[in-house]
């Protein structure tokens, strides 16, 4: 099997034709998807990866003598070099696997936060992170004496710099842990300058790219992040995978999030000792035939190019926003300057699920609630919203489809 497994470069307007699920009907209506913050649709390169794979080359890693072994290893840790290759990581071994952005976020509150900082320390979150980005740095505090500091977003869905700046002013942060791209706004937060204040008082920086990793290049060099998460799922890929960037000289004093087999150097009842990084923080069998499946997403979604993905997506949006605004009774959460194409609303009259209901009797996949955001809900004094969130394979007559569907909602409960 080829360990990289990359289609010829595609042009983004014969995307869709890559994405077997996308072409079938809802109760005779074409399928509408526009849920894709929440999981992306996969293509067939995914698919084929991974059931050629089992079909033809599956066995556990990093442990077997014979070949079937070794060479699933090799398909398996080509996938650590793809994600440095995105990442524009230094090394390798900068790249640690993980279940999701979640498991990512935990193990660095579990190995940095009780590992390395000192009680007393601070962290700082925002306003608008996800409940995976606001809960392992509760129980941090909770158990370990960590102050919890929160910026504040401003109305227009955007974070408060100055805010930030005041809060990292005493030094006593040990870290900021902030998204990179709210799931919820849609606002991309800026990421450079937030780590340049960071460092400036000391502080290290996480990045939540659960979401930006979809639709921007990153570059953890460039930004100078100290670790930066995303999971596999959203971004055309299995679902089970994740990804912990650390640089290096943090994971090294780090110690192990959980223990078990692949992640020891030797084990005695009196004493173990740890692997080298990224073994370290990879107890238990891996997900190995994920792993292969984010290659083939990778080579897709680099197949494609982010300036392609970038510049539909923002066609994209700035098409949805002005057709969503034009729904009497719409009202959009958040006016970034800086944004992409999660967009969240609500309408007069009619309560997030019920609207989410309606669409999807005409076949349009939303989603609705508090997105795992509840701060931020309440911050904006709502207690759910619906979202429409787009892939590089949505269209720009789905979005009109939304519109005029929404137009149609609004018209029933009005
Ligand atoms: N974090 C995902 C979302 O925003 C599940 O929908």
């Amino acid at each position: 099997m080829n360990v990289i497994i990359r289609p010829a470069l595609r042009a983004i307007a014969t995307v869709r034709e890559d994405f077997p699920i996308l072409s079938q009907s809802v109760r005779g209506k074409p399928l509408v998807f526009l849920d894709s913050a929440a999981s992306a649709m996969k293509p067939r390169i995914v698919i084929d990866a991974m059931v050629q794979a089992m079909e033809t080359q599956y066995a556990n890693i990093h442990r077997g003598a014979h070949w079937m072994s070794e060479r699933t290893t090799e398909a398996f840790e080509a996938t650590r070099d793809s994600v440095a290759r995105l990442m524009n990581a230094s090394s390798r071994e900068e790249i640690i696997f993980t279940r999701n952005s979640t498991e990512a976020i935990n193990l660095v509150a579990h190995s940095y936060g009780r590992g390395v900082m000192k009680t007393g320390q601070a962290v700082v979150i925002s306003e608008m992170e996800h409940h995976s980005n606001i809960i392992p740095w509760q129980l941090l505090r909770d158990d370990y004496g960590i102050e919890l500091r929160v910026v504040r977003v401003t109305d227009s869905g955007e974070l408060d710099m100055e805010h930030l700046a005041a809060l990292l002013a005493d030094g006593r942060a040990g870290l900021v842990a902030i998204t990179h791209m709210s799931n919820v706004l849609g606002t991309y937060t800026p990421a450079e300058r937030i780590v340049a204040l960071a460092h400036e008082h000391g502080a290290k920086v996480l990045l939540d790219g659960s979401q930006a990793v979809v639709h921007r290049q990153i570059d953890v060099k460039a930004l100078d992040a100290d670790f930066y998460v995303w999971t596999g799922h959203k971004l055309y890929g299995p679902t089970g995978i994740g990804v912990l960037y650390g640089k290096r000289e943090l994971l090294e004093k780090m110690p192990p999030f959980m223990g078990g087999g692949d992640m020891i150097s030797s084990v005695t009842f009196e004493r173990s000792t740890w692997a080298r990084v990224p073994h370290k923080f990879e107890a238990g069998t891996p997900a190995i035939l994920e792993g292969i499946g984010l290659n083939a997403a990778i080579g897709y979604v680099e197949s494609v190019g982010y300036e392609a993905i970038a510049s539909h997506e923002a066609a994209l949006t700035e098409h949805a926003l002005a057709k969503l605004s034009a729904v009497e009774g719409v009202t959009i959460l958040g006016q970034a300057q800086d944004r992409g194409g999660v967009i969240s609303f609500t309408l007069e009259g009619a309560h997030a699920h019920d609207v989410a209901t309606l669409l999807d009797r005409s076949g349009i996949a939303v989603r609705a609630g508090h997105h795992c955001a509840e701060p931020l809900m309440q911050r904006f004094g709502v207690d759910s919203t619906a979202r429409a969130s787009f892939g590089l394979y949505t269209t720009l007559a789905e979005i009109d489809f939304l519109a005029e569907t929404l137009g149609r909602v609004r018209a029933f409960f009005a």
